[in-house]
């Protein structure tokens, strides 16, 4: 089969077409014909050498859709539509930038729809990170206000999407004075300028601070969203788009308000069942719900697509579609 094999840790040429051996199946697993897959930033670290345990050569891609090849278990039909994400794949073992990726049954969810292949590869890691931050992290609900700290990312504007849906009040942050206009149509009530701190116009707009804050800067703001909770309010930090994984200093009794909260998600497959999943995809296919995509990649062009995400160019989520 094709695959898109990283041969060491490295800069994107690291990664190569070749021609390998289609994995064998094993009890306990699933042979899936991948179809797309969404690309995720976490990826760009295990590329460059930093994920604990990896060992390369290795196919990377951490989430695929397809349709199932062979079941063993017989838990699946030969062709039935499914996703599989996480628990190691593409790291501990070989997993979604190929033709066929062997996948354990605990991480693969079946769906059924007829929305393009390109579409459902965007789909199944950043619907579980979103819902998972907003629902099991978070535990947001109606007449809530929820701060998107890194609105513009592809995780930033799902969350906006489905927070809305839910009876939030949502207020976005940006960089960039010229991607208001996207996240305001995108459902946003507010959008603040991010420059490091944002107390002060937050503050201006809710004085008593907000209840929910999704973080996806990570820890270089991490500090100024605890400044910005109401009482008893919570940060979940789900991201890390400052590229910064510690701090230098964090000290919890001065840093983190009286009761309030502060949690991180890392989610796996397991925090989203398959009727979560399929009504998701059904209010993408219905128009409820509208993903952002920027790029659609074939499998050859894998340097490119991790080239294009390392710019930071991409102004909404990135998806290899197989021809297969
Ligand atoms: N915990 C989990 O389970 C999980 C799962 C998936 C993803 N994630 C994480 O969630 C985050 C968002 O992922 P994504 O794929 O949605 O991202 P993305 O779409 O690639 O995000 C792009 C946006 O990030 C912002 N950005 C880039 N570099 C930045 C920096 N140095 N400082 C501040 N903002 C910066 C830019 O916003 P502006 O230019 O508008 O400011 C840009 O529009 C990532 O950190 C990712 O690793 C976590």
């Amino acid at each position: 089969m094709k695959a898109a094999v990283t041969t060491k840790a490295g800069i994107p040429t690291v990664i190569e077409i070749k021609e390998v051996i289609k994995p064998e199946i094993i009890s306990g697993w699933v042979l899936i014909k991948v179809k797309a897959f969404g690309l995720n930033r976490s990826e760009l670290f295990t590329r460059r050498g930093y994920s604990p345990g990896v060992q390369f050569p290795r196919i990377q891609g951490i989430e695929c859709v397809g349709v199932i090849e062979d079941d063993p278990s017989n838990t699946y039909e030969k062709g039935q539509q499914v996703a599989a994400m996480m628990g190691g794949m593409g790291r501990y073992f070989d997993g979604g930038y190929a033709e066929f990726c062997l996948a354990p049954l605990e991480i693969v969810i079946p769906f059924k729809s007829g929305l393009r292949w390109s579409k459902l590869g965007a789909i199944p890691e950043m619907f579980q990170t979103v819902w998972g931050s907003l629902n099991q992290a978070l535990e947001l609900s109606a007449g809530e206000i929820l701060l998107i700290r890194g609105g513009t990312s592809s995780i930033g504007m799902l969350a906006c999407q489905i927070a809305k849906s839910m009876g939030v009040t949502v207020i976005s942050t940006t960089r960039n004075p010229e991607k208001i206009k996207r996240l305001r149509d995108n459902g946003s009530d507010h959008v603040l300028i991010d420059n490091g701190s944002i107390t002060v116009p937050l503050n201006h707009l809710f004085p008593e601070g907000v209840n929910k804050i999704l973080e996806l800067i990570g820890t270089k703001t991490l500090k100024d969203s605890l400044k910005c909770i109401s009482n008893k309010g919570i940060v979940c930090m789900t991201g890390i788009l400052g590229n910064e994984w510690a701090m230098d200093s964090f000290s919890p009794m001065d840093d983190i308000p009286s009761l309030g909260k502060l949690t991180v998600y890392t989610g796996e497959s397991k925090n989203i069942s398959s009727e979560l999943l399929q009504k998701f995809i059904d209010s993408v296919e219905n128009g409820s719900i509208s993903l952002n995509i920027d790029t659609i990649f074939k499998l050859d062009e894998i340097r490119q697509a991790h080239e294009y995400m390392e710019s930071n160019r991409a102004q909404g989520k990135l998806v290899v579609e197989l021809d297969n």
